[in-house]
């Protein structure tokens, strides 16, 4: 199929795609070998990328400005030549949509999210920069083309990249990842979660090689942690769909301390996740690569969320948001 992505009627000229953050309930790291995992989408921490085609003699490549929370996070801007990864999904983009060559875009990412805590930055980057590619050339890319695009770029950034971020930042509902499909889990009682940021970030790349190194080392570790972390997975369905909470919230808590017996945490986030409790949290853990990041909580209602966020910022500095799940039915896909 052969698209043009540029066009001289001026409306035409500009495109938005957006995404959002995600946080993992269960899963993170096992997923990489193939085990379940469980995340959910974070609606407030939106990422919208608009582009715009350069045309004329001199345009050259792609440009990028992104706007991305920075240090304690106030809005910071950079300017600059595309990263490798967002280079890669151009490419990959203009092969699928026919183009000899990718289109020199100005490209302009406005995220919430932010970069380094295990909350998808990256991906929803990537899912954004897609969707407006998309709208941008009327490719019509199906979810399963999107998804690729996006796995071009995470594959860059992370080497291993599961699929669970690429999938999540695109998702209104939970995300199920498991035997290489994505479903929508079912949610049996709405419910609540609070993530606070530990304001150090942690590199997915560096936790996810640590990891490898160590099941080299070490394979019988490797086995256990794929078989417990899919226990918990699988129990955690279970209760989500029957609305068991206070079960739910125990096993978040559990996960956490498996995966602190894998050196993943931080003090940060041990604290973080001790003081969500105290503050009456259900459950506890770090979520996402880790290695510092943030920690996800979970509350029974809007109420119980600001409470324990309250708490949570209050006693530690930290910054905190809060998303609420529905009730709702599961379903094969999303
Ligand atoms: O990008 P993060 O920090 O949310 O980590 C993603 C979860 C991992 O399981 C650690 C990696 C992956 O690709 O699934």
């Amino acid at each position: 199929m052969s698209t043009h992505c540029t066009s001289t009627t001026e409306e035409q000229r500009i495109a938005t795609g957006e995404a959002h953050g995600k946080a993992i309930l269960f899963g993170e790291h096992a997923v990489v070998y193939g085990a379940p995992a469980l995340a959910l989408p974070l609606p407030e921490l939106t990422c919208r990328a608009t582009v715009r085609p350069v045309t004329g003699p001199g345009s050259g490549g792609s440009r990028l400005r992104m706007v991305a929370p920075g240090a304690h996070g106030t809005p910071r801007e950079t300017a600059g030549d595309v990263p490798e990864e967002l280079a890669l999904l151009l490419l990959a983009f203009a092969e699928r949509a026919g183009l000899k060559t990718p289109p020199a875009l100005e490209i302009h990412l406005d995220s919430r999210i932010p970069p380094s805590r295990g909350l998808g930055s990256s991906a929803a980057n990537a899912r954004a920069l897609v969707r407006a590619l998309d709208a941008l050339c009327g490719t019509g890319l199906a979810e399963q083309e999107a998804f690729d695009l996006v796995q071009v770029a995470e594959r860059s950034a992370h080497s291993r990249a599961s699929g669970i971020d690429a999938l999540a930042t695109g998702s209104e509902r939970p995300v199920l990842l498991a035997d290489g499909r994505a479903r929508t889990p079912s949610v049996g009682a709405g419910f609540h979660v609070v993530v606070a940021d530990s304001g150090s970030g942690g590199s997915t790349r560096e936790a996810v090689g640590m990891l490898r190194d160590a099941f080299a080392r070490d394979p019988d570790l490797r086995t256990r942690f794929i078989h417990r972390s899919t226990g918990f997975a699988r129990a955690a369905l279970d209760d989500l769909a029957a609305g068991r909470l206070p079960s739910l919230g125990r096993r978040l808590t559990d996960c956490h301390r498996m995966l602190a017996g894998l050196g993943l945490t931080t003090d940060g986030t041990d604290a973080l996740a001790r003081t969500a409790l105290d503050a009456g949290a259900l459950g506890a853990k770090m979520s996402g690569g880790g290695l510092g990041g943030c920690v996800v909580a979970l509350a029974t209602s809007a109420a119980h969320a600001e409470s324990v966020s309250t708490a949570l910022a209050g006693r530690t500095g930290a910054r905190t948001w809060t998303a609420a799940v529905p009730e709702g039915a599961g379903h094969d896909g999303r």
